[in-house]
């Protein structure tokens, strides 16, 4: 694997090897990217993504340049290949978030060091990697497991999560609207009926009704998704051992309720840690 752009960039083995790593290098100071500077560059807000790359590097011993798009000549219409051109000779790695997957795929295609993608319209697999391995710190294994994703189908970070689940067998169960089903393709169950759905789920996942670039549509999209929420009503239908999981920034009492995220079957705030420790293994397995 050269860049990971998408959850189908890694084979079930790549992210079983990226999860033994996070456990090796878990905590740890090291010099394993002694030398090395890694750019940032954001397209979006992040709290999470530029906050654990910069201290992932930093504990990996490397050096993180984070760049805001817009202060980039990018932001003056400098062309993404261009600037891919620019940057490889400087940095050993990028890691981008930008608003249209398709960015990214240009500069895979002319960086000669990797490209990370730090969330995309279509994908956000290192968000997708700190949660696979929540579920596994949290559940012991992966197997025989019931996820069920509730609300927006066709979103970023559901694609990567759903691509990852199916590599190691869970039962993927989606529930929503009939026009937000996920668009990409892997074997999971519709099930529009989210009190249906999160029967017997063993890990219950949402995120946002509105993701950043689709403001414009919040009006209609919080009115489609509403009955998706996931409230206490719902968790009380699961297993009663369920987890709960949302990458964040919560819009609470909409997608989820804050008794909910702050409830006990919540493990939100771990998910979050996972970041920085699954991004270390990330940068090393790419980097090293
Ligand atoms: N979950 C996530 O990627 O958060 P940020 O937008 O804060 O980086
Ligand atoms: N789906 C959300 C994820 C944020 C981490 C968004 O794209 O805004």
């Amino acid at each position: 694997m050269k860049h990971l752009l998408s959850m189908n960039d890694l084979s079930k083995v790549d992210i079983e090897k990226i999860f033994r790593l996070t456990d090796k290098l878990k905590n740890k100071q090291t010099n394993d990217l002694k030398g090395k500077n890694i750019a940032l560059i954001f397209q979006k807000p992040s709290t999470r993504t530029r906050v654990s790359f910069t201290v992932a590097i930093n504990q990996l011993g490397g050096n993180a340049i984070t760049l805001n798009w817009n202060e980039l000549q990018l932001g003056r219409g400098e062309t993404v290949e261009d600037t891919t051109r620019v940057l490889e000779r400087y940095v050993d790695a990028i890691v981008a978030r930008v608003f249209s997957h398709e960015d990214l795929v240009k500069m895979a295609k002319i960086s000669k060091v990797p490209v990370i993608n730090a969330l995309s319209d279509l994908e956000h697999p290192c968000q997708a990697l700190a949660d696979l391995y929540t579920i596994k710190q949290k559940k012991k294994n992966l197997r025989r497991l019931k996820i069920v994703f509730l609300g927006d189908g066709a979103n970023n970070t559901f694609h990567s999560l759903i691509l990852a689940c199916e590599k190691f067998g869970l039962d993927i169960v989606v529930s929503c609207p009939n026009n937000y089903r996920p668009k990409v393709r892997a074997k999971y169950k519709i099930i529009e009926d989210p009190k249906e759905a999160v029967k017997d789920a063993d890990i219950l996942y949402t995120d946002v009704f509105v993701s950043m670039g689709q403001e414009t549509e919040q009006e209609k999209r919080l009115k489609e998704l509403q009955k998706y929420q996931l409230n206490s009503k719902l968790v009380e239908l699961a297993k009663k051992d369920v987890i709960v999981l949302h990458p964040l920034p919560a819009h609470r009492g909409q997608e989820i309720t804050s008794d909910v995220i702050d409830g006990e079957n919540s493990v939100v705030f771990d998910q979050a840690e996972n970041r920085l420790h699954t991004e270390k293994a990330i940068l090393y397995l790419l980097m090293k």
